[in-house]
């Protein structure tokens, strides 16, 4: 149906019709339960209308089986929708294992992206049709809100950690992109596009303006500026530990907690060295706040990651 204007921006994940369905399915129910109460405040009033000065109600005792219908009518109907809700949200935030992964960086007032092969792009981004795409998101400065209405997806980006948002474009096009929370003077300028192209176009797109070196090789070369290698030697005899196959497993503090080596740990790690310590080290490494960039990290995280998989050497393309 084409009214002329758009009621609804264009479904353009696969995300999409599903959250358009439960929004639907609420819609179908409030409307549905408004005309049913309006239509029977009406008809009552008329009904049990006051006829006489001296009339005086029958007194009602109560009815046992109507109360238990209008209890567990509504009880069922909101778990419907709280279970159909639940399997969207849990959907939402388990991006597949084959995901291209693509780090964003939110700043007054502007959206910065980094693609694996390096590519770095601002206020746009460039994605490959039906193949899913996650985001590791983060700020430099104040909450934002990365919001794409056609993918029906929205997500805070905050400072001092990472948040992340997946999805699969099912249309190539061009897609507004929004900040959703109010984060200074210019946040209702603080927009970009999404631009989805067939997966031979995004190819294309990738080998053009290429910086020749990859995420995790700048993270690489990051690791070796910084002098991160003097400790963390694979060999594990060092003074920190080794980061070789680091990435995903689980770590055993001091306290004798166990933690698991994701991409907030990694960055804690670098900004807050000594908030947890492996257990059999010393808290000995300096912090690297305020000397690393936000997408250094990203860097240096996409090197450790490439540490963890053998078979993707980060010096091939
Ligand atoms: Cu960034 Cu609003």
């Amino acid at each position: 149906m084409n009214l002329g204007f758009p009621l609804f921006p264009e479904q353009a994940s696969t995300m999409a019709p599903k959250v358009d369905a439960l929004l639907f399915f609420l819609v179908a129910v409030s409307v549905f339960f408004v005309t049913l109460i309006f239509f029977m405040i009406i008809f009552f009033a008329v009904k049990y209308r006051r006829r006489a000065e001296d009339e005086r109600p029958r007194p009602i005792e109560g009815a046992f089986w109507l109360e238990v219908f209008w209890s567990l009518m509504p009880f069922g109907l909101t778990m419907v929708i709280f279970v159909w809700g639940a399997i969207i949200f849990v959907d939402i935030f388990s991006p597949p294992n084959d995901a291209l992964e693509i780090g964003i960086v939110g700043r007054q007032w502007m959206w910065k992206a980094q693609h694996p092969e390096g590519q770095r792009e601002i206020n746009e981004l460039h994605v490959p049709v039906r193949q899913p795409v996650k985001l590791m998101m983060t700020s430099e400065d104040v909450i934002h809100d990365f919001f794409l209405p056609a993918f029906r997806l929205k997500q805070d980006v905050l400072p001092g950690r990472y948040t992340s948002l997946w999805f699969e474009a099912t249309k190539a096009g061009v897609y507004p992109l929004f900040c959703a929370e109010y984060c200074g003077t210019q946040h209702s300028g603080m927009t970009g596009r999404v631009v989805v192209l067939e997966p031979a176009e995004f190819e294309k797109w990738l080998s053009g303006g290429a910086t020749g070196m990859s995420m995790a090789e700048l993270g690489e070369s990051l690791f070796q500026r910084f002098g991160c290698a003097a400790c963390h030697r694979a060999t594990g005899t060092s003074q920190g530990p080794s980061l070789a196959g680091l990435f995903g497993k689980t770590v055993e503090l001091q306290q004798g907690i166990t933690v698991t080596a994701d991409e907030n740990y990694i960055r804690e790690s670098i900004i807050d060295p000594r908030a947890k310590i492996v257990a059999g080290y010393q808290p000995i490494m300096p912090t690297f706040k305020g000397l690393v960039s936000e997408e250094a990290i990203l860097q240096i995280i996409a090197y450790i990651k490439s540490l963890s998989a053998p078979e993707r050497k980060p010096s091939q393309r």
